[in-house]
């Protein structure tokens, strides 16, 4: 298993200072749903995240912005997580929590927010740095709370700090980083709440028991632009890449997971020019999207535009080129 935090420099990127700990947010650009019938899946960590602060205290909780009302529904408040990810310690500390992206649509926040607290946790007990498969482990057992059996993939994704392909493993996932052959530059956004990740990742297997070839194909599919779309991603092939991404985003059109809000909102990138656009994350109602921009500039005044459409928040992420 590669060690991400020291081969990767995730921890020199991560930590602030003494009590205040950043993890990024995840974007899945191929494989959810898939991943969960052992399909590979592709993602970034994103340049937004989830920032956390622990000084000392009587366990207050802030959090920046307020949530909103769906999260308590569908998932577990933020403050259980921190429970579970700081034990006994959460007595002694107060703890700011700052979300900079959004929430429960898709980005990998409750993920982000275990990776964060433990890190800062780490920091405040001032113990010797995490090895990243004891993160992994430690992160993952925090995010079944919220969202019962997963992958894992947020939290491979998110713990990684760069692109990596995922594919799920008996004990641990296999998670192993994708260099670029050329910048990619995308808009990434989402368009309120996506319906909850259990309850949508049951309605994938409720159509599977209901018409188990027809899925099982679609899940294959959808594993096979996966490998397609890291291939085209390491040559720099965005042709291919955009086939992959548009195929994908028909796949989980097909299996019900986009609303037709968001749809709109697919559509809207496209006719302004996108390359691509696809659904990112569970998918459901509303939730996480991105699109594929010839480069930094387009994705920019994309972001800008699709901004404007009521509920959407989107921004310009670049991803660098390795050699
Ligand atoms: C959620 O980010 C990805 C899903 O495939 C669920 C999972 O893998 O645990 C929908």
């Amino acid at each position: 298993m590669m060690d991400f935090g020291r081969k990767l420099g995730f921890f020199d990127r991560v930590l602030e200072d003494a009590h205040t700990a950043f993890a990024p947010g995840k974007l899945l650009l191929f494989g959810e749903h898939a991943v969960v019938y052992g399909e590979p899946a592709v993602g970034l960590s994103l340049t937004k995240g989830v920032q956390l602060r622990l000084s000392p205290g009587s366990g207050q909780l802030k959090l920046s912005p307020a949530l909103p009302a769906e999260v308590g529904k569908a998932a577990k408040s933020p403050g259980e997580l921190l429970e579970a990810a700081l034990g006994e310690l959460n007595t002694r500390v107060d703890t700011e929590i700052h979300f900079g992206l959004p929430v429960m649509a898709g980005f990998g926040s409750s993920a982000a927010l275990a990776v964060a607290a433990l890190l800062a946790k780490n920091a405040f007990l001032q113990e010797a740095a995490m090895p990243w498969a004891e993160l992994f482990d430690a992160a993952l057992a925090i995010e079944r709370r919220a969202h019962g059996q997963t992958t894992g993939v947020d939290v491979g994704i998110v713990s990684s700090g760069v692109l990596v392909g995922f594919l799920p493993g008996p004990a641990r996932p296999h998670i192993w980083p994708i260099p670029l052959k050329r910048p990619i530059a995308l808009v990434v956004g989402s368009l309120g709440q996506h319906g909850g990740t259990q309850a949508v990742v049951g309605r994938v297997a409720a159509l599977k028991a209901q018409a188990p070839e027809m899925t099982q194909a679609a899940l294959r599919t959808l594993g096979e632009t996966s490998k397609r779309g890291e291939a085209a991603l390491r040559s720099g092939d965005l042709a291919d890449l955009q086939a992959a991404i548009q195929l994908a985003h028909g796949v989980l059109l097909g299996l019900g997971l986009v609303g037709p809000a968001l749809q709109a909102v697919i559509d809207a990138a496209k006719a302004e020019g996108a390359l691509a656009a696809k659904i990112s994350g569970a998918g459901g109602d509303g939730g996480a999207f991105y699109a594929l921009t010839e480069d930094l500039n387009q994705a920019n005044a994309l972001a800008k535009m699709l901004s404007t459409r009521p509920g959407v928040v989107a921004w310009a992420e670049l991803l660098p080129a390795h050699d």
